[in-house]
């Protein structure tokens, strides 16, 4: 969310052997209200006109009958119902030469669109052989490139012209191994996904004498950073080494929000470069979650971002002079190195939290570079972090050199029994961390599966199945022969689901051996039907394993949603655990309830909550499951993304997570739940790493009081607001994390932003409460972060912190909350 005035004075002084010495400036407070040219640090401030949005992006080519909710197709009469014996031999890698994503048959489709163009749209595109880039470097690329990235239907609208809503246009812009040439830029789109092949990625080499300041805009121009999702670019090489030096020039501008991608890229610059940076965010506000995976060779900068909040995952610098620097509330950094640079980490705009987790730095100036604040805010965590010289220096003072072997503190702390804040400069405490969720010591953490390691005879082609037509078209049951297929297939075959939304009316089940792989942010499985509509006895749209399996289950760049107002519908559901970690995980993988094209959610739901119960959760990691989840966000819209409808949309329940052995968050948002976002109900041996959320808008004084509209139907897991005054409506809104019969759960940067109450603007306080903690021990949370909510953690019924007695970043920060018995 939005906006800012700023004020801020960056002075940084630094200078390493070799390293040229980066300069003071200063930004002055009469910026554009827009903040095109701001450069963080800075301080956000709400305007007082702020509202929800009531827009989003026009779909004008959209087929308005298409409703499977009124007319859903019968599949064909001839489905398999039992089989009995596989046809398919166990995957094993064979470490092919080209990727199977390559060439495997493309049938995707964008399911909505009027029949009259669906059939002319092309999801997936190749730039060499669909649009002519040369491959070879020799001539310029970035016209074949930036045909294919514009394209819309062969005799429609293009993809620049805003007539396709936020969803409508998918389109993945592939790009096989070689070297491209760009003479000029590349101007990405909502909907666009790049993507290069893995196994040999290909260089985006920007010409000696590139005319403009950054090589790829991934921001759609169109429209605010903060509505910028479902875009991606991965397995590319962005290369400006032939550019002069200190010519001002950026690799990527990625001023995009949730449910975007940014993984496995490596930015190659000139080492120390004056004028390269890697990655910025500067054309607006944006609110993001991870970008993981990424090298930076070179540069001024690797990443110099400004906005809400990010995890920062499996980051290497190298010859650059600044790795991060960040201005916002939020930043982690897991798993981060940083090498031959000035500074690692600046994080003197980091006005909330900083956390940077088994991280490194090799000949480096200045590990982190912070600010000392003096209260809440700017708080900084680090945990297992190698580092030789200066680790931490705080407004230019060196605070802490050499290593952390366990965590450090500098902020608000709530020690171990301590129900009053402690303002700590600096103080090592203990977190035992749970074996079962390391690996070598540190946090188990994976790259996104590309399964490239398998041929492409190895994956099978959902749509293409001989005798079980699966079409995606969004018009047809496909529950039969979907799970006909998984079940037949399991272990022996990666399943690629095509572009397009796959209506179902009862349980997918993914077994053991499963490994699904669809084509990011247009391919959604959506729920419809009277199966889903019992809020006593939910039904699970895609259940992932039975309790007692152990096995393989990886679900990658899929959508989860529902085409019908369904209270019984529980959208995903895992049992199954691993043998190793990361066996079991999803990545990439997003939920959205309501607020887009072909779910009666977006069209019906203008009215009042209760009118609106669209679904009863999103995601229950059972006692059984062991997971790894990585980049998900999980929306109930706050606004129509495809058009102007109302959307006063109530979903019961955020991520419920029960599951004991391990489980991996990282990178995870939550937003707009009724009752809660995040809860640990009896689990145990939980790694978090970066939770964000917002409260639902239309909560608050004036309309529904949780538990409502849910009362009647509550579980026992859930909570019951029995906490609060029955007509305090502050109190009776959706918990950020409700924690009770839990233990071991090691949990860094948590994020409640609370803007509206009823749809308005609230004065001060928009809720009452953030963090409810019962029966619970080993609790190691740092970096708890509130907007406009006065208590951040209960125990039981009892305030233990507010806002107000650690207010910083923006509203309150707690720099560890630590529960040892
Ligand atoms: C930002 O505001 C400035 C000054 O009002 C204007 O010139 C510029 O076009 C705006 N940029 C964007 C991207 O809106
Ligand atoms: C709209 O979708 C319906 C249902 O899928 C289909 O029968 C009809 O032909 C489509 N019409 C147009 C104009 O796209
Ligand atoms: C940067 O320095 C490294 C280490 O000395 C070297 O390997 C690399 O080639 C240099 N990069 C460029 C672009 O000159």
């Amino acid at each position: 969310m939005l906006k800012s005035a700023c004020l801020a004075l960056i002075a940084l002084t630094t200078s390493v052997v070799g390293v040229p010495a980066i300069n003071s400036f200063e930004i002055p407070d009469n910026l554009p209200a827009n903040e095109t040219e701001l450069s963080p640090p800075y301080t956000y401030v709400l305007p007082t006109d702020y509202a929800p949005k009531s827009h989003g992006i026009p779909y004008t080519i959209l087929n308005q009958s298409a409703k499977p909710w009124e007319h859903l197709n019968q599949p064909p009469a001839r489905q398999a119902t039992k089989l009995t014996s596989r046809a398919c031999t166990p995957l094993t890698a064979n470490n092919p030469s080209s990727w199977w994503y390559e060439s495997i048959t493309h049938n995707g489709q964008s399911s909505f669109m009027s029949s009259s163009y669906k059939s002319n749209y092309k999801v997936f595109r190749n730039v060499v052989t669909d649009y002519g880039a040369d491959r070879t470097g020799a001539t310029s690329a970035n016209v074949a490139i930036q045909n294919a990235i514009q394209a819309g239907a062969s005799n429609g609208p293009n993809r620049a012209s805003n007539s396709m809503g936020t969803t409508g246009q998918p389109a993945v812009i592939y790009i096989p191994s070689g070297t491209y040439l760009l003479t000029g830029s590349l101007q990405l789109y909502v909907g666009t996904v790049l993507v290069g092949d893995p196994i040999n990625p290909p260089v985006l080499k920007a010409a000696a004498n590139f005319p403009s300041d950054h090589i790829i805009y991934g921001k759609d121009p169109n429209h605010d950073g903060t509505i910028n999702f479902y875009i991606g670019l991965k397995n590319v090489i962005i290369d400006s080494t032939a550019v002069s030096p200190s010519q001002n020039i950026a690799l990527l501008d990625w001023t995009v929000s949730q449910a975007t991608q940014l993984a496995n890229v490596v930015f190659n610059m000139p080492n120390y470069s004056t004028g390269h940076v890697g990655v910025t965010s500067q054309y607006g506000y944006n609110s993001n979650v991870i970008l993981n995976d990424l090298t930076f060779n070179g540069g001024a900068y690797g990443l110099k971002l400004s906005g809400q909040q990010w995890i920062l995952k499996n980051i290497k610098t190298s010859g650059t002079t600044t790795g991060i620097q960040v201005g916002g509330f939020n930043l982690v950094c897991l798993a981060c190195s940083f090498t031959n640079a000035a500074t690692g980490i600046d994080a003197t705009g980091v006005s909330a939290s900083l956390v940077v987790i088994d991280s490194s730095g090799t000949s480096i100036g200045t590990f982190v570079s912070g600010t000392n604040n003096g209260g809440a805010g700017n708080s900084i965590i680090l945990e297992n972090i190698q580092n030789s010289g200066t680790t931490v220096k705080l407004s230019g003072v060196t605070v802490l050199s050499g290593n952390v072997a366990d965590t450090w503190v500098y902020g608000n702390m709530y020690a171990r029994g301590s129900n009053s804040p402690q303002h700590v400069n600096g103080q090592s405490v203990t977190t035992p961390r749970a074996a079962a969720l390391l690996s070598n010591g540190k946090y188990f953490t994976m790259a996104p599966p590309t399964y490239q390691k398998y041929s492409v005879d190895q994956v099978l082609n959902i749509k293409n199945v001989a005798g079980l037509p699966v079409y995606g078209d969004g018009a047809t049951d496909e529950t039969n022969n979907i799970n006909a297929i998984l079940s037949q297939y399991a272990g022996c075959k990666i399943i690629y689901f095509p572009a397009g939304t796959y209506i179902v009316t009862n349980t997918i089940n993914v077994p053991a051996g499963s490994r699904i792989y669809g084509d990011a942010f247009g391919t959604a499985i959506s729920a419809l039907g009277g199966n889903f509509y019992n809020p006593a006895a939910p039904a699970t749209m895609v259940k992932v394993g039975n309790a007692g399996d152990v096995g393989v289950a990886q679900i990658t760049d899929m959508l989860f949603t529902v085409a019908d107002v369904l209270q019984g519908c529980k959208l995903v559901e895992v049992n199954i655990a691993g043998s190793n970690p990361g066996d079991v995980g999803f990545f990439n993988t997003h939920f959205r309830i309501g607020g887009a094209a072909g779910s009666k959610v977006e069209t019906n739901c203008g009215g009042t909550p209760d009118q609106c119960k669209a679904a009863w959760g999103l995601i229950h990691l059972t006692s059984t499951s062991s997971a790894y989840i990585e980049n998900m966000w999980g929306w109930t819209a706050d606004h129509d993304l495809d058009g102007g409808n109302g959307a006063t949309i109530s979903s019961g329940r955020g991520l419920l997570v029960e599951a004991t052995k391990a489980t991996w968050l990282v990178g995870t948002a939550m937003e707009h739940h009724t009752l809660y976002q995040y809860n640990y109900n009896n689990a145990k041996n939980v790694f978090s790493a970066f939770q964000q959320s917002e409260t639902p808008y239309w909560q608050g004084p004036g309309n529904d009081l949780a538990p409502a509209p849910w009362a009647s139907n509550l579980i026992a897991s859930d909570p019951d607001f029995s906490n609060c005054a029955a007509a305090d409506s502050t109190c009776r809104m959706a918990f950020f994390e409700r924690i009770s019969g839990s233990s071991d759960l090691f949990l860094y940067n948590g994020m409640v932003w609370a803007f509206f109450n009823n749809g308005g603007g609230c004065n001060g306080d928009c809720q009452k409460n953030a963090v409810e903690i019962t029966s619970s021990s080993r609790l190691y949370i740092y970096g708890q972060n509130v907007k406009a909510v006065t208590n951040i953690f209960l125990e039981g019924t009892t305030v233990v912190a507010t806002e107000s007695a650690n207010s910083g970043g923006w509203g309150g920060v707690v720099a560890a909350y630590l529960r040892d018995t």
